[in-house]
């Protein structure tokens, strides 16, 4: 199954995709993610794309595009595979299109409110990049990840004033996508505002999984 995930940045995209590649034997492939592997290797992607990315503004769609492209059309990628913030605007929709036919996108409806409070109290493992929360996920140990024993951090973006801006950029460039989705058919909505695990619980019926 190849499936969008979409939503405000802090729905929970990234954590019901985690969820989800291990039930369905996918590939996660979160383009945020790739982002801070590469300003964390200091590579020449992360020095172009660490500005940008600490202010909450897009990285550029040839750059994304190309990106994405590589890792979804390259030797070893399994047929199941979630997007998870990837596309973000309407041009990198229609790139999408040309290198793969997606089944579903996955539209997590959350307030700002809780977009919010879930990214003032993010924190996130430097080394496998899980998500946790001060409130609502806590690791074991502070500081430090149950999953892997990494370092865990609190992302740059999620500082108020770059969160104020990813939400203005989301509606502005990403939300289009929303009706765009629903147009082609392909449009499902969840309710992100529950606890993880319900969320979870919905999108496995919806997925008949
Ligand atoms: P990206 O990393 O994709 O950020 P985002 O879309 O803003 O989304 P987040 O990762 O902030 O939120 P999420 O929905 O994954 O929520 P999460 O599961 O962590 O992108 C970062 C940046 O990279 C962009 O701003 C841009 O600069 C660049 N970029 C990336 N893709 C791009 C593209 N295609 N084009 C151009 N630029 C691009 O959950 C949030 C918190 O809430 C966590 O702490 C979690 O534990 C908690 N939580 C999650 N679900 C629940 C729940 N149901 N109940 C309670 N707590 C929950
Ligand atoms: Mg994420």
């Amino acid at each position: 199954m190849k499936l969008i995930f979409l939503g405000p940045p802090g729905a929970g995209k990234g954590t019901l995709a985690a969820a989800a590649t291990a039930l369905l034997n996918a590939t996660h492939c979160s383009t945020g993610n790739i982002f801070r592997e590469a300003i964390a290797a200091d590579n020449p992607l992360g020095l172009k794309v660490k500005a940008i990315i600490d202010a909450g503004k897009l990285v550029d769609d040839d750059t994304t595009i190309e990106l994405v492209r590589e890792r979804l059309t390259g030797d070893g990628v399994k047929d199941s595979y979630i997007l998870d913030g990837f596309p973000r605007t309407i041009a990198q929709a229609e790139a999408l299109s040309s290198f793969s036919a997606i089944d579903k996108v996955i539209n997590f409806d959350v307030p700002d409110s809780v977009v919010i409070e879930r990214l003032s109290g993010r924190l996130v493992c430097r080394k496998c990049g899980f998500n946790w929360h001060k409130t609502f996920n806590p690791p074991e140990k502070e500081g430090i990840c149950d999953k892997c024993g990494g370092e865990i951090y609190t992302r740059e973006d999620d500082k108020p004033d770059a969160v104020r801006k990813r939400l203005s950029v989301y509606r502005e460039q990403t939300a289009p996508l929303i009706e765009y989705y629903r147009g082609k058919g392909l449009l499902d909505c969840i309710d992100a505002r529950p606890d993880a695990g319900l969320v979870v619980e919905n999108l496995k019926k919806l997925l008949h999984i």
